[in-house]
């Protein structure tokens, strides 16, 4: 049977490596984490001090996530292969079979960025990034592909959240629990007036 293609996406703590890796010691996986990938293999162009991060060569990374999933389909090795990372919405739609996009909670999220002493104005953009639902939106751009699922984190059920997911792609369809939309921060925090504590 040919590898599943799974990518996971989110703003940065949601949790995508921590689930990937959990995913992966349950089902046979191919794992992609692209962060280092781009960094190993030096798909980057300069580095962006004010953001704290390198800028990616989709150039030359695009073509090399095609032909690393390419490879492990033909290998049979795997009957799932994640490309875990923000960026994991540049694999191209038609090899993509199931998106996720994990989603936090902008108080628990400021925190767990702030364990990581992220400068306050890296936090903001993410914590503003997570509330806007940027994510969420270029998976939708992307029009893709068989199953797309929006997944809350926030209580860290990153046990369950694995076991779904091997379910899913055992039975090779979702769970009407992860369907997209129905997780707004914007409008929870509007409701509440805490939206300007984020917004300053
Ligand atoms: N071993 C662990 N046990 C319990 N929770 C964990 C563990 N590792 C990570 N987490 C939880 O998951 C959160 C996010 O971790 P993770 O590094 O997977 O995020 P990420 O989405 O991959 O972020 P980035 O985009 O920066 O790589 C952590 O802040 C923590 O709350
Ligand atoms: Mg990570």
């Amino acid at each position: 049977m040919k590898a599943k293609v799974c990518i996971i996406s989110g703003t940065p703590g949601t949790g995508k490596t921590f689930l990937t890796k959990l995913i992966s010691r349950k089902i046979n996986t191919f794992c992609v984490f692209l962060n280092e990938l781009i960094i190993n293999e030096k798909h980057t162009l300069n580095y962006d001090n004010a953001r704290e991060t390198w800028v990616v060569n989709e150039k030359t990374l695009i073509p090399r996530l095609k032909e690393i999933i390419k490879l492990e389909k033909r290998s049979k090795n795997y009957e799932l292969i994640i490309i875990e990372g923000h960026l994991s919405d540049l694999v191209p739609n038609k090899l993509i079979d199931y998106g996720i996009v994990l989603r936090c909670h902008p108080n628990v999220l400021k925190s767990r960025l702030e364990k990581r002493n992220y400068k306050e104005r890296k936090i903001k953009e993410n914590v503003q990034a997570e509330i806007l639902g940027d994510c969420v939106s270029f998976l939708l751009e992307k029009k893709i592909i068989k199953t797309v699922m929006e997944i809350d984190t926030t209580n860290e059920n990153f046990e369950e959240i694995a076991e779904d997911m091997v379910s899913i792609i055992k039975n090779d369809k979702g769970f009407e629990k992860y369907a997209l939309g129905k997780i707004d921060w914007l409008e929870e925090l509007f409701t509440n007036n805490h939206l300007d504590e984020f917004f300053e």
